[in-house]
């Protein structure tokens, strides 16, 4: 039996990132890391990182500059902390991290995690080693299943990830060179991750991918599988009760996946479709092969397969060329479609990617501006949709403790959070809340008396 060590992980960015770090804690339980919430009384810290825009990267490096800091007053009392940077920025920086800040021990990408133990044992020789290798083997099938406690620790609502990379060359993005080209985990893999968290009480479950609609994998008959049809396999799974799935292309939302949503009662009624902009001109020079029409017609076959389906995007401000004109055509998307949320970013050049060299960069000032502009939109329409909700009753899904005593927190359909004054003992439980007050954005509810549901939803539109 191994000696009991103290991992610190922390997740940057995006939801995938959140998995991994839960994987690499996987593959280190059996060496003996216990997971630690504080990075001081921590063996191993590890910088799970994102590099999606420039900020993120520089958040990383200034939390290397604390646990710098807390190695060095660890190492006067002789004890040694390794410090490890994974994600995005280690597999797009590699060795430059080591020379930026030496104090790290370890740098390893996206791709590379299942190899944790022996790069770990590399790293307490003092080797120092960096690994950001694209290796043709699975490393799920080398990732160790979460225990039943860590599951129960982590929540009722889970994610999986199905897909990883992208391979469709947005002008703006660096996925397809950290995450790599597109892969597909095999069907029967996918099931029985599900069915292990299902039985251990997960009753939501989020697949994920950085382009989850081009799921492709292996189905159980052999031939390649469509996300629509994973989807329904998925939902055949005694004890999930809800589905979602994030984040989708615009262009692969087909005719079988819009039907889904009418037709499978656990696929909860949000959908995460970014669009980025609503100018052609600007959709054209990001690469998206998308124009603003196709979406607003993919939006309304989606809602004619579920009417109440709430929508979220992401938006970039300031891409080079935008115009005002241009940014005008954004603020009337938002208008039409009515978004229940939204991230809105200003655009950042990511260096090697084609954006970063266009001409006719957007000012600093222009960008600012205009975010301030699209986030006040997005806001409007956000409490506009929140309000609709007042005195429906609809399902939340319990999740953990609320603001106070004797609230719990749970999620609605739409992925909203909701504030009720319910037993502890219902955490893990789907219940019918009544919402009666919405404030900013939050919503608050009561325990409805009898079991509600939503209206059913009979038949897909496409
Ligand atoms: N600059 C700003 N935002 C970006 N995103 C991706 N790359 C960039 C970039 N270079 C945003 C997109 C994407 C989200 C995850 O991050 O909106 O959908
Ligand atoms: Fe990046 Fe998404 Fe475009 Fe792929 S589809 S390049 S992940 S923005």
């Amino acid at each position: 039996m191994n000696e009991s060590r103290k991992l610190f992980v922390k997740s940057f960015g995006c939801q995938m990132n959140v998995y991994d770090s839960r994987r690499m804690a996987d593959t280190l339980a059996p060496q003996g890391y216990v997971e630690t919430p504080a990075a001081d009384d921590a063996d191993l810290v590890i910088l799970n990182t994102c590099h999606i825009r420039e900020k993120a990267a520089e958040k990383v490096y200034s939390e290397l500059g604390r646990v710098r800091r807390l190695k060095e007053a660890a190492a006067a009392e002789g004890r040694r902390i390794v410090i490890a940077v994974a994600g995005c920025v280690a597999q797009a920086e590699g060795e430059e991290i080591i020379r930026r800040a030496p104090t790290v021990d370890l740098v390893f990408g996206p791709q590379s995690y299942h190899r944790l133990p022996q790069l770990l044992a590399g790293a307490e020789r003092g080797d120092k080693p960096v690994d950001t290798e694209f290796p043709l083997d699975d490393k799920f099938d080398h990732l160790a299943a979460p225990s039943t406690a860590a599951v129960r620790a982590r929540g009722v609502s889970a994610f999986v990830t199905v897909q990883e990379g992208c391979d469709k060359f947005c002008t703006f993005c660096v996925v397809p060179y950290t995450r790599g080209a597109e892969v597909s985990r095999p069907v029967d893999k996918i099931l029985a991750e599900v069915a292990q968290l299902a039985s251990a009480g997960v009753r939501e479950i989020t697949l994920l991918g950085q382009n989850v609609n081009a799921y492709h994998g292996d189905g159980l008959n052999g031939r390649p599988s469509s996300l629509a049809q994973l989807l329904e396999h998925v939902s055949a799974i005694d004890g999930v009760e809800r589905l979602r799935y994030t984040t989708s292309h615009p262009r692969d939302m087909d005719g079988h996946l819009i039907a889904a949503h009418g037709a499978l009662p656990k696929l909860m009624p949000q959908l995460h479709l970014p669009v980025q902009s609503g100018s052609d001109r600007v959709l054209a020079a990001m690469k998206r092969r998308h124009t603003c029409a196709d979406y607003l017609a993919i939006v309304s076959r989606l809602r004619a397969a579920r009417p109440d389906l709430a929508l979220t995007s992401d938006f970039i401000v300031g891409f080079p060329g935008e115009t005002e004109a241009d940014f005008a055509q954004t603020l009337s998307l938002v208008g039409e479609v009515g978004f229940s949320g939204a991230f809105s970013f200003k655009y950042s050049p990511r260096p090697g990617t084609p954006g970063a060299d266009l001409p006719d960069q957007v000012d600093e000032e222009t960008k600012s501006e205009r975010l301030h502009r699209l986030q006040t939109a997005i806001d409007q329409s956000q409490a506009e949709f929140n309000r609709s909700c007042l005195g429906r009753t609809f399902e939340v899904l319990f999740e953990k403790p609320g603001r106070y005593t004797s609230q719990l927190v749970g999620r609605s359909p739409y992925l909203q959070p909701v504030q009720v004054t319910a037993p502890a003992a219902m955490i893990g439980e789907i219940a019918a809340v009544t919402i009666t007050e919405v404030a900013s954005n939050s919503l608050f509810g009561t325990l409805a008396r009898a079991p509600a549901r939503e209206p059913s939803l009979a038949g897909a539109g496409a």
